[in-house]
């Protein structure tokens, strides 16, 4: 669901990377549609564009709950302030937001190259539903429905798996699965 008239402003919340439990376990329902979960979202659209990314679902904030929010259209780009300072420029926006959701997909399957802000550095081809169909709910808990192609599909995808406690790297083959699994978990540790 697009949130009109979203103002860019929140607070920046801590990204959990894998493998941090949290990542790995099947978020429960959002039952309460409230202004803390607006408040909620508002934080995870903030955070999601400053990472930059395209994708940030409940998990990587390390809430294990059904919802992530999008925007795979907007631009970013650094300029120089009449002070001489450089800062990012945000604009275009088209924040979603996606409660509860539930895919319906069938037909083709795409190679996309996908990336992760809970695993950073990695970027690799997963096999994905070319066109999907949504069902969710928006911030006043009201159900749509909606068809989505190509990256924003992928998009729904990628986040969606979050919610079932699915990171990208799960998706590739055990080969390089494995790799990626003892390479982060050793960065992790230092
Ligand atoms: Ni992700």
């Amino acid at each position: 669901m697009k949130i009109e008239n979203y103002e860019f402003k929140g607070t920046l919340l801590p990204i959990v990377t894998y493998p941090d439990p949290v990542l790995s376990k099947v978020a429960v329902p959002v039952t309460v549609f409230d202004k803390d979960l607006e408040n909620l979202v508002m934080d995870m659209l903030y955070t999601m564009y400053h990472a930059p990314g395209i994708g940030l679902a409940a998990p990587q904030i390390g809430k294990s709950i059904r919802l992530f929010v999008m925007d795979v259209d907007y631009d970013r780009e650094e300029v120089t302030t009449a002070d001489g300072k450089e800062e990012m420029r945000y604009t275009n926006f088209n924040p979603m937001v996606l409660i509860n959701p539930v895919i319906k997909s069938s037909g083709e399957k795409i190679l996309y190259e996908e990336g992760c802000l809970s695993v950073p550095g990695v970027y690799e081809e997963v096999k994905r539903f070319e066109h999907i169909k949504v069902d969710y709910q928006d911030l006043q808990g009201n159900k749509h429905s909606m068809e989505a192609d190509e990256l924003f599909a992928i998009c729904v995808q990628h986040e969606n798996d979050h919610l079932d406690g699915v990171v990208f790297i799960e998706r590739l083959s055990n080969l390089k699965k494995q790799f990626y699994k003892k390479k982060l978990a050793k960065e992790k540790n230092g």
